[in-house]
Formats: structure tokens, C-alpha cells, sequence
């Protein structure tokens, strides 16, 4: 039991991925918000159902606690109601998990700006809303002397740590969230809290219904027996843990995560230079660098080759 006496607050996770989360996560002792807008996977639409409020009971069959929470991550006040949630029911928070996502793929040429601010609102804007309560709230409490030991795992993608093409708006955002959780790891260690990011691969129907470069590789049956190595219940494990006491000494890391594969990943670094001790003409500066470039230091995985190589 990882997570005894936890409170967690989990977006999105009425299904896929984030559903994983609060179900491992309350198994390990913790009692979770179990936060979903219940929309379509554009963000678009009418609440269908209420895929949070189905957790929650499967949650407490399963002998554990936890409540439904339907405000939407793009409400900045809506966001800090989700944290008030957290604190009327089980009197404090210990874990955010950032991981309500929506898609709106487009080639940039064909990307309205709806989608655009739709795509950032959920993902960007909403990452943002909840860190700041949540983090506001920590420091309040390490100046009353409460040691929460406070956890925000961000919900990142390699559709933004490496690029995919129609995903401008997406990427963009899960590049950032990345970014974020390095950036709030170092604000926030101060005050005994981790940031840390994970990108997952799993079958979900982000992966299956609304993409269908990945849905071939994701969707089918899973054969009886077999491991199903596509399950988003794989990705679980490694956020419960993150969000545990054990790995305090974890932070500002970034992890790709799916099947029984976990890599570690490295962002942005200098890999090689040109200098020299004066203003560079640009007619000089070109040849430098391509000569530079030629080395190949700055080859990049690729998704197809993530994809390809497999879990
Ligand atoms: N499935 C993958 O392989 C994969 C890969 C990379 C990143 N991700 C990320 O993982 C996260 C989970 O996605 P998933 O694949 O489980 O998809 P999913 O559609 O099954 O789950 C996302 C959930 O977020 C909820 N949601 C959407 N907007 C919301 C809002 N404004 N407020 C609260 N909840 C909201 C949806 O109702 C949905 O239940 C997303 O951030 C996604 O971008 C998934």
C-alpha cells in the first residue's frame, strides 16, 4: 500500500488513462477525486453519462473512498472548487494528476482558432488552473508547519516532447506541461512538494477513435492470456508511485510510459557548438553549423520509430 492516508486529485479521470489511475491509486490506500467533465473526446457536446461518478463506485465496491467531481479544468475558479472537493470531503490533498485531455487534430493551415483555444484551455490553461491552487495551497500549509509532501504529475505526450504532424495545438500544449512540471518541481521543492511528467501509450479512445494513426496499432482484441500490452491500466503504476512518499527524491523528470516499458527521458540539451570570439557574419555562421549539423548530433527519436520498435 503505496498511498495510505493520501488524498488525490485525479482530471479526467472518468476513462481511459486517468480511470487507471484513481482505481490503482485507491487499491494503494488513497482516496481520490475523481474529477471528469464527462464530455466528447473534442471537449464538445453535453456531458454524456457520468463516466466520474461510475469510478467512484467501483472505487468504494472495491472497499476504497472517493467522490465524483464534474467542473471542467478550463474554469480557473471551477479548478479551485475541484481542490475545495478534495478538502470538504477528505480534509486535505496530497497528489495532483493533471490528466484531462481533449483533441482537436488539424494540419496548421486547417487550424481554426476554436480549435486552437479549445486544445489549450483543457490542456495547457487546465494544467495551470489546478498547479496554482493546488500549489498556493501547499505553501499555506508548509507555513502552518502541515508537511503534505505534495505530488503534480503532468499528463505530457509524445506528440509534443517529439513532434506529430496535425497536432500543432496538442503537441504544443504537451510540450509545455512538461515544461511546467520541471518549472514547478524547482518553485515548489521547498516546500516538500515533486513535480514530475509522464507520457503514456495506451489504448483509449484518444488513441483509437480519434486517432487513426494509432488506432490500428492500439485497437483489435487483446488475445485471452496474452498481455495486453496497449492497456491503459499499464500506465498506473508508475504515477501511483510517483505520487508516493517513497519517491521523494524523484522530480523534474520526464517518463514515457506503456505496456511494462518505463523510459527515461532527457528534454532539450547542447549536444554540440560552434563559437568563436566575435559577432558571427551569417555568411560564415551557415557553413559552421551545417558542418556542425553533419555530424548528426541532433538526430531525434521519432514517434514512428517509438511506434514501430513497440512496448
Ligand atoms: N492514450 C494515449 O496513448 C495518450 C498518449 C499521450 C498522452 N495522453 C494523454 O493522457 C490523458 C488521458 O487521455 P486518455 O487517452 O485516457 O483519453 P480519454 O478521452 O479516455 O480520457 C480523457 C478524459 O478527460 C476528460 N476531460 C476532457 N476535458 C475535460 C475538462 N475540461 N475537465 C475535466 N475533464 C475533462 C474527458 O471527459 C475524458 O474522460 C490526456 O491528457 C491525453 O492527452 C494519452
Amino acid at each position: 500500500m503505496l498511498l495510505e492516508g493520501k488524498v488525490a486529485i485525479i482530471t479526467g479521470a472518468g476513462r481511459g488513462i486517468g480511470r487507471e489511475e484513481a482505481l490503482l491509486m485507491a487499491k494503494h490506500g488513497a482516496k481520490v477525486v475523481v474529477n471528469d467533465l464527462g464530455a466528447h473526446f473534442d471537449g464538445s457536446g453535453a456531458p454524456t453519462g457520468s463516466p466520474a461518478q461510475e469510478v467512484v463506485a467501483e472505487i468504494k465496491k472495491m472497499g476504497g473512498d472517493a467522490i465524483a467531481n464534474g467542473e471542467s479544468v478550463t474554469d480557473h475558479k471551477g479548478a479551485k472548487r475541484i481542490l475545495e472537493c478534495a478538502l470538504d470531503t477528505f480534509g486535505k490533498a496530497n497528489i495532483l494528476v493533471n490528466n484531462a485531455g481533449i483533441l482537436r487534430d488539424r494540419m496548421i493551415f486547417n487550424m481554426d482558432e476554436e480549435s486552437w483555444d479549445a486544445v489549450v484551455a483543457v490542456h495547457l490553461k487546465g494544467a495551470y488552473n489546478m498547479s496554482h491552487h493546488l500549489c498556493a495551497y501547499w505553501r499555506e500549509e508548509h507555513k502552518k508547519g502541515n508537511q503534505l509532501n505534495g505530488r503534480v504529475i503532468n499528463t505530457a505526450s509524445d506528440a509534443g516532447l517529439l513532434g506529430n504532424v496535425g497536432q500543432s495545438n496538442y503537441g504544443a500544449c504537451k510540450a509545455a506541461v512538461a515544461a511546467m512540471a520541471i518549472i514547478i518541481d524547482a518553485e515548489m521543492r521547498r516546500y516538500g512538494v515533486t513535480a514530475n511528467a509522464i507520457a503514456p501509450l495506451a489504448r483509449t479512445r484518444l488513441t483509437v477513435e480519434a486517432t487513426p494513426s494509432t488506432a490500428g496499432l492500439m485497437g483489435g482484441d487483446v488475445k485471452e492470456g496474452e498481455f495486453d500490452v496497449w492497456g491503459p491500466q499499464n500506465v498506473a503504476p508508475l504515477v501511483t508511485w510517483l505520487a508516493s512518499d517513497d519517491a521523494a527524491d524523484v522530480h523534474g523528470e520526464v517518463f514515457r510510459v506503456g505496456g511494462g516499458t518505463v523510459f527515461l527521458l532527457q528534454g532539450w540539451h547542447t549536444v554540440g557548438k560552434v563559437r568563436q570570439q566575435a559577432t558571427w557574419d551569417p555568411e560564415k555562421l551557415g557553413p559552421a553549423l551545417k558542418t556542425e549539423l553533419a555530424k548528426g548530433i541532433t538526430a531525434k527519436e521519432s514517434m514512428a520509430a517509438v511506434m514501430g520498435e513497440g512496448l
